[in-house]
């Protein structure tokens, strides 16, 4: 038994904020954020859009394209670290607008990687006797982007991608996901107030601790190491090379950190997805959304292998290897 990803979906809202844009609000440049970042704009939510009512749009177009319906899921797992509220969970949230009666939910919280993670959730379940799990990434990033520092954000952006999990009969499907984790590296990427630490108050605002900060540099450094590594022990648990790999589905963070990893593995950029440069980060949304526009276009074909590569906040580090 294996679990096969039987359809895919994504959506971003349709507001679309420019590195122009950007520009008029700090002290940037197109030219800088296009060559340190790869990225030329980002969508961002409207007044009032939250985390679920992205994942719900996504949710529906990867059920309908995998032709099952939300009554028959057993299982949504929404990867964020923006939902709706801190509770219930927005998972919860969108089993309800979905209709999914029968499915149970949870959101899974391993910032960038949470899609990836919630894949290896997904292939656990189905392997052990689910039929169906909807796997979703969906990000607000916008909400916790202090839009006063040029130093974030330049990077991030608002979306959401699904994947439908099935049970197959065949060889086909997720061969096996690669998890990791390090704690000791948490002040990389973090945003320290608004949780039980430093609770909600004016002081927290007033110090813009609800904002995500981040060393940059220090965690382009870790995140190329990471990606190559967790590349290679992927394919050697297959016992394939690199040149057996059709198509490369990484996190979209950097284009210069997925040059490094996909240079140091010897991995032509053709073979590479690349969209960060209309969507930025979003975070857990940021593969599956990459995944869905391969789908779409054609570049994922029957038959092919598939590798994701993820990387984020935690720190956590992810691949996943999927025969299409
Ligand atoms: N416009 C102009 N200058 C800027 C900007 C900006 N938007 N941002 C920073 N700079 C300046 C800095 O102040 C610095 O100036 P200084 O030398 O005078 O101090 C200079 O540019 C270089 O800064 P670096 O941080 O060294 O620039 P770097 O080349 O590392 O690029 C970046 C910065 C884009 C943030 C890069 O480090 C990066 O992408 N890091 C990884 C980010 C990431 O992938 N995060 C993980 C996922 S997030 C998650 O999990 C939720």
């Amino acid at each position: 038994m294996r679990a096969r990803i039987t359809g895919t979906g994504s959506y971003a809202p349709e507001r679309v904020v420019t590195n122009a844009d950007i520009e008029r609000m700090v002290a940037t440049s197109d030219e800088w954020i296009r060559e340190r970042t790869g990225i030329r704009e980002r969508h961002v939510v409207a007044d009032g859009q939250a985390c679920s009512d992205l994942a719900l749009v996504a949710a529906e177009r990867a059920l309908k394209a995998a032709g099952v319906s939300a009554s028959e899921l057993d299982l949504i797992v929404l990867a964020t670290c923006t939902g709706d509220t801190p509770l219930p969970s927005t998972a919860c949230l969108l089993q309800h607008r979905l209709g999914a009666t029968r499915a149970a939910a949870f959101d899974l919280g391993a910032a960038c990687c949470g899609f990836v993670y919630a894949l290896g959730v997904a292939d656990a379940y189905v392997r052990t006797g689910m039929r169906h799990v909807l796997v979703v990434g969906s990000e607000v990033m916008s909400a916790i982007t202090d839009w006063t520092d040029r130093n974030t954000c330049v990077l991030f952006g608002d979306g959401a991608g699904a994947a439908v999990v099935s049970a197959s009969g065949d060889d086909r499907g997720i061969l096996s996901t690669h998890l990791h984790s390090d704690g000791s590296m948490c002040d990389l990427i973090t945003v320290p107030g608004g949780g039980t630490r430093i609770p909600p108050s004016d002081q927290m605002v007033t110090d813009r601790l609800q904002y995500i900060k981040m060393k940059g540099n220090e965690t382009f450094k870790v995140a190329v190491r990471t990606l190559e590594e967790v590349a290679r022990e992927t394919l050697a648990a297959h016992g394939v090379g690199v040149s057996d790999v059709d198509l490369y589905v990484p996190h979209q963070a950097n284009v210069r950190i997925i040059k490094a990893v996909v240079d140091r593995l010897g991995l032509p950029l053709e073979k590479v997805v690349l969209n960060m440069d209309r969507y930025g980060n979003t975070s857990a949304a940021s593969i599956p959304i990459a995944l869905d526009e391969a789908v779409r276009d054609g570049r994922v074909r029957d038959g092919q292998l598939i590798m994701l590569g993820a990387f984020g906040a935690g720190l956590t580090w992810a691949s996943a290897l999927i025969r299409w």
